[in-house]
């Protein structure tokens, strides 16, 4: 019975017998990273908004690799919506992500209330000033304040050495490692190659969106990103050139319509007419009512 002790929640009574700690104070999870650090443990964090897949599981094998400890949040921000975003849709399936967290050997999920991260009389964000204003940030004001805002919270909770996150949110990594070296936070950063479904969809809670004619229409956005990677690796530097391509082929499929697509330097993701030796390639395409992100970099196959 001390195993089952330790969980907070009655959700967790279904696991009959092995448990998956459940913590959902500020309070009680400070002091347990606080207790692991003590005694000398590594903790990586992933931080997720829920209803997990293939893409968040393997963020978490990565972090138990590289710690003693891993911790997962799932928590659906409010404050990194916009209105009319799909917050109150946001897909949520809290028995069946515990499930696979004690699957995949999650030792702790953060999962606290909306009232438990933002009290009362709440009014502190965290801003980082330029990379938001680009890509996802144009269309989403404000959503990259939401993202660092409730990262550093999450940071500050769970005390990790390390968190893990996804390349396929290439912005939000980018803007995360960025507040991280601008803020002096004593965290290692980890992104992680995106994970695809076998059919080349990038893997994405909004998967679940689609109908299955928009799921074929979806899958243009992957074709059309080995399409400028040929045309890249043939000779073609104009930025212009490929992004009128990648247009071309997305929108020969049905239900699609562009939000950007964007040929930018991968660090400071400024656009670029004049293709480099490194650049990336993102797209943010609306399939039907669903709302696509995916990216790759271009670059020399010898780099
Ligand atoms: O990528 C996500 O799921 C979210 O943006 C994150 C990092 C968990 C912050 O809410």
């Amino acid at each position: 019975m001390a195993k089952k002790n330790r969980c907070v929640t009655a959700q967790v009574e279904f696991l009959e017998g092995f448990c998956v700690e459940v913590i959902e104070t500020v309070q009680e999870m400070q002091q347990r990273s606080e207790a692991l650090r003590s005694a000398g443990q590594t903790i990586s964090l992933v931080p997720t908004m829920g209803f997990l897949h293939e893409g968040h599981l393997e963020l978490m094998r990565v972090g138990k690799r590289h710690s003693d400890k891993l911790i997962i949040s799932i928590f659906v921000n409010p404050v990194q919506f916009g209105p009319g975003e799909d917050l109150d849709q946001y897909p949520r399936d809290k028995e069946g992500d515990l499930k696979k967290a004690r699957d995949v050997g999650v030792d702790i999920v953060f999962m606290p209330s909306v009232g438990e991260m933002y009290q009362e009389g709440y009014q502190t964000k965290v801003q980082v000033e330029n990379l938001p204003q680009h890509l996802c940030g144009l269309s989403r004001p404000g959503h990259f304040d939401g993202v660092t805002t409730v990262v550093a919270k999450l940071f500050n909770i769970t005390r990790p050495h390390m968190a893990v996150f996804g390349q396929k949110d290439y912005q939000q990594l980018a803007v995360i490692s960025r507040m991280v070296m601008d803020l002096n936070m004593d965290i290692k950063i980890l992104g992680v190659p995106t994970v695809r479904e076998p059919d080349s969809l990038a893997m994405s809670s909004r998967n679940n969106y689609l109908g299955a004619e928009e799921r074929k229409s979806a899958l243009s956005l992957r074709k059309s990103m080995d399409l400028a990677g040929e045309l890249f690796q043939g000779g073609e530097k104009k930025a212009k050139v490929i992004r009128d391509a990648v247009q071309s082929l997305i929108l020969s499929h049905p239900f699609t319509a562009i939000d950007y697509i964007a040929l930018c330097d991968p660090v400071t993701l400024d656009d670029v007419e004049v293709l480099g030796d490194k650049n990336l390639l993102a797209l943010a395409v609306r399939v039907g009512k669903t709302r696509l992100i995916d990216n790759c970099l271009l670059q020399n196959d010898s780099d």
